[in-house]
């Protein structure tokens, strides 16, 4: 199926659906501590959802076991929550979630930092945030899907971390992933992606290690975990394609992005 363009009423939903997400992320970024387990943390997050009329995006899609994707440390993406996986005084946490609003998703992550990272780790996971950031000063009309990935790159990069070719961002709105898919990188050969056009919503989600790029996946086929056991960080947002700067759907008032 090709891109769809989305009508105003379609907008306004996955708008509701990134509000309740935005709101979600930010009572499990006050509520996630050390000492609690990583199913802790996806039992919350569910009730939370919930409590607002939604649905978990993401609890039994392709057979995904929970509702919040609890990923800690050198695991990239997808960490299963387990009762007795407790997080660390020294962890990094990227929490990845969706909300079904009407039938319409949003989804967004972020990288929760507990009390003892290093100042190392620390500034990964902000420069994970600023490459999102990068990478979407280029979601305008009539640039390329490539024009984001390399944006995300190229930062990511001039700071000496490598991007996860393994796993990319993707089109959201009545299904989780749409299409396009959305890269954080160019290769050669890729050319240039699809063009951008108003009324586009986009997942856009760099992954972003501080060693090497490669990763693999454990037995369980979902945990994705870097080759070389270093950190992972992870940052998205649902994104609406407008005439001007972009919007992002995955907000609300008063909610620090
Ligand atoms: N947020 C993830 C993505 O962007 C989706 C997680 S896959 C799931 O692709 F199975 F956990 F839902
Ligand atoms: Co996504």
């Amino acid at each position: 199926m090709a891109v769809s363009i989305k009508s105003k009423a379609e907008i306004e939903l996955m708008r509701e659906a990134g509000r309740i997400l935005a709101i979600t992320h930010d009572e499990l970024a006050k509520q996630v501590k050390p000492g609690m387990s990583t199913k802790d943390v996806d039992r919350i997050g569910e009730e939370i959802i919930r409590s607002y009329g939604c649905t978990p995006s993401f609890l039994n899609y392709n057979g995904y076991p929970a509702s919040i994707c609890v990923s800690l440390n050198e695991v990239v993406v997808h960490g299963i929550p387990d009762k007795h996986r407790i997080i660390q005084e020294d962890d990094i946490v990227s929490l990845d979630a969706g909300v079904i609003y009407k039938g319409y998703h949003s989804d967004a992550a972020r990288t929760l930092i507990m009390p003892a990272v290093s100042d190392e780790v620390r500034e990964l996971v902000k420069v994970t945030r600023e490459c999102f950031f990068e990478g979407i000063k280029e979601a305008v009309p009539g640039k390329h899907i490539a024009d984001i990935g390399r944006a995300v790159q190229q930062y990511a990069e001039s700071h000496g971390y490598s991007v996860v070719r393994d796993l990319v961002g993707h089109g959201v709105g009545a299904k989780l992933h749409e299409e396009p898919e959305v890269p954080n990188f160019v290769e050669r050969g890729r050319g240039r992606g699809m063009k951008l056009r108003p009324g586009m919503t986009i997942a856009v989600e760099p992954m972003i290690n501080l060693g090497e790029f490669d990763v693999y996946w454990e037995d369980d086929d979902w945990t994705v975990v870097t080759e070389d056991g270093m950190p992972s960080a992870h940052y998205e947002n649902t994104i609406l394609i407008t005439e001007g700067e972009p919007e992002i759907l995955s907000q609300a008032p008063g909610i620090p992005l």
